[in-house]
């Protein structure tokens, strides 16, 4: 049997605030029916003043350690490697997983930012899942977080209505590719030629070399929402299927679909174009909002909590975002202990 990547934990963690569609309703021109029958997206969790993305991600990667602690014939807790998937970091310098690592109490280990947007979760569980298989590491924090509310225009119904703060965690151990909750294969993927479609313009290097400060507006967060509500589709349901023969599992034989919750007609989509049934999408939009690189573990989490997903499921995790960026990963879900979710 050959050396793989078990997921043995799982953690999450969400901001304690919710903001209700009304609440939005009474600040912009939006409504509560427009945001639930255009995205699905019903409330979403945003920080308080002074909370940042390395405290949701300190929560919710404790929660994924006391997860691989609890999980049966998992008396190692200890990790050598962190890898933080954000694009929203503390700062711009340095990333914020050594910062995470060290409040966690696990200083001295390596760890790094990924950034990939909304694919983010699924770049870094392939980083960390590899550098795993490849004897680099041998038990990994991964974790997804994000805080997006921080770079909204607040003029903007239309991201406001969609992102939600949230981080989302698994841990990864070294062990055998027939084991339940081993990795068994990804696919990634990118397309530069849609950079300006999900984007910050400033703050980056590009907008920092010219003197003076930014264009009004430009340190805002902006997506151009139907060519990406377009991309989404087709992105998460090809990269699914190529996903799907390398591993030679059919979309019959998959349990759960754990798409990104961008928004609910685009996992709709995604069903229809990949032939799934509605029982085989797992969705949690409704109560968190597009969460960014959290997305997909916050996902895992409720449906573990809500006990759709079981041990033995066959589970498909796809991506898309920024970049653009897509990407899946699939795996047979294990037996794990996760105590009570946080909120
Ligand atoms: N309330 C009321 N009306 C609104 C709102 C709102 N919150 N937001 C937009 N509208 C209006 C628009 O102004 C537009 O009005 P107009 O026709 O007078 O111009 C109308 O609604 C329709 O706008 P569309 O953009 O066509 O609306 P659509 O149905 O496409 O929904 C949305 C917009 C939700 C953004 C959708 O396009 C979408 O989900 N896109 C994909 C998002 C995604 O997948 N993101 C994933 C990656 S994100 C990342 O990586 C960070």
């Amino acid at each position: 049997m050959s050396r793989a990547a078990v997921l043995c934990g799982l953690g999450g963690a969400l901001p304690e605030r919710i903001v209700s569609n009304e609440e939005l309703a009474a600040q912009l021109d939006t409504s509560d029916r427009w945001i639930r029958t255009r995205t699905g997206i019903g409330q979403r969790h945003v920080v308080a003043p002074g909370q940042s993305t390395s405290d949701l991600a300190v929560a919710a990667g404790a929660q994924a350690l006391a997860s691989a602690r609890g999980t049966a014939g998992q008396p190692d807790d200890g990790v050598d490697l962190v890898v933080l998937a954000t694009s929203t970091p503390d700062r711009p310098c340095p990333a914020t997983a050594p910062d995470v690592a060290h409040r966690l109490g696990l200083g001295g280990v390596a760890s790094f930012d990924v950034s990939a947007v909304c694919t983010g979760f699924v770049y870094a569980l392939a980083t960390a899942a590899s550098m795993i298989t490849a004897g680099v590491a041998g038990r990994a924090l991964v974790i997804g977080a994000d805080t997006f509310s921080t770079i909204l225009d607040p003029a903007d119904r239309t991201t406001r209505a969609i992102f939600g703060d949230g981080a989302g965690a698994v841990v990864l151990r070294a062990g055998e590719a027939g084991e339940p909750g081993a990795l068994l294969g990804f696919d990634l993927g990118s397309d530069g030629s849609g950079t300006d479609l999900i984007t910050v313009r400033a703050g980056g290097s590009r907008q920092r070399s010219v003197p003076g400060p930014a264009a009004a507006g430009e340190e805002f967060f902006t997506m151009d929402g139907r060519p990406v509500f377009t991309r989404a589709v087709l992105d998460m349901s090809r990269s699914s299927q190529n996903l799907l023969e390398r591993v030679g599992w059919s979309t019959a034989e998959v349990d759960k679909v754990v798409a990104h919750q961008a928004n609910i007609r685009i996992l709709n989509a995604v069903g229809e174009q990949l032939g799934l049934e509605e029982k085989q999408i797992v969705a949690n939009l409704d109560r968190v909002g597009n969460t960014v690189a959290a997305s997909i573990p916050l996902a895992l989490r409720d449906a573990v909590a809500g006990g759709e997903l079981q041990p033995g499921h066959r589970v498909l995790l796809t991506g898309f975002g920024g970049g653009l960026t897509w990407g899946s990963a699939a795996l047979v879900w294990p037996e794990l202990e996760t105590g009570r979710p946080h909120r």
